[in-house]
């Protein structure tokens, strides 16, 4: 039996199609209940529900062999996995965000004050790459008001469309990192279900090139 980890929502459901498409029965996973736990005896897969920032840990620890989770939450959680796919979907940006009047000025502020639901990534950036000393407001959602209301000079983000910042008058200052849904496996799993989890990774390595060069066909 191989369980999976999926971030419950969009990206679970994304998931499920491209493993359908490599050619596996998911028909469990895509059973309408509120069980957290979906498995099926014939096929061998066990699908687990979790919340998207949990799912390192659950393959962390071997509670999943294989997790489905965007780039933002292995960056933030930093767990000791194989990262092994880049699926392309759930694309999106990781970014320094702020008022339209500090483009270009990022770096004239002293003691920032930056908020985000992702202190890490943002410590790593400011103190890591840019070498610069911050003070991080850990948020849990709707970020883009911390610098509307005076909480923070700026935020480090998602941007997916924009829209969220430019209906609030903010705007990408910095890119952080490029983000997207991965593939995520067990270290110990990798070993002993070695039969099971190599195929599987060939069959959806094959299923996003396959989608990859189609995207590149359609000039997207
Ligand atoms: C995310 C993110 C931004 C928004 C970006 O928030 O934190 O706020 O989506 O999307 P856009 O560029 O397409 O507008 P989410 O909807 O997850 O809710 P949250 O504010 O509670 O984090």
């Amino acid at each position: 039996m191989i369980t999976i980890a999926l971030s419950k929502g969009r990206l679970a459901e994304k998931a499920l199609d491209l493993l359908e498409a490599a050619g596996y029965d998911v028909s469990a996973g895509r059973e309408e209940s509120r069980k957290l736990i979906l498995e099926d005896e014939k096929t061998g897969l066990r699908f687990i529900m979790a919340k998207p920032s949990d799912v390192p840990t659950y393959v962390e620890y071997g509670a999943a062999d294989i997790g489905v989770v965007g780039k933002d939450t292995l960056l933030e959680e930093g767990r000791n996995l194989y990262e092994v796919i880049d699926l392309g979907f759930g694309a999106c940006r990781m970014c320094v965000c702020g008022p339209v009047s500090l483009k270009g000025k990022l770096d004239q502020i002293p003691n920032k004050r930056v908020a985000s639901k992702y202190p890490n990534i943002t410590r790593a950036y400011f103190e890591g790459t840019k070498k610069e000393s911050v003070e991080i407001i850990k948020l849990n959602g709707s970020v883009e008001l911390a610098p509307l209301i005076g909480l923070s000079e700026v935020i480090v983000d998602i941007v997916e469309s924009g829209r969220t910042l430019k209906e609030n008058g903010l705007d990408v200052l910095e890119v952080v990192a490029d983000i997207s849904a991965r593939v995520v496996v067990n270290r110990v799993s990798m070993k002993m279900k070695e039969a099971e989890i190599l195929p599987m990774i060939d069959a959806l390595r094959k299923q996003v090139a396959i989608r990859n060069a189609q995207k590149a066909a359609e000039g997207k």
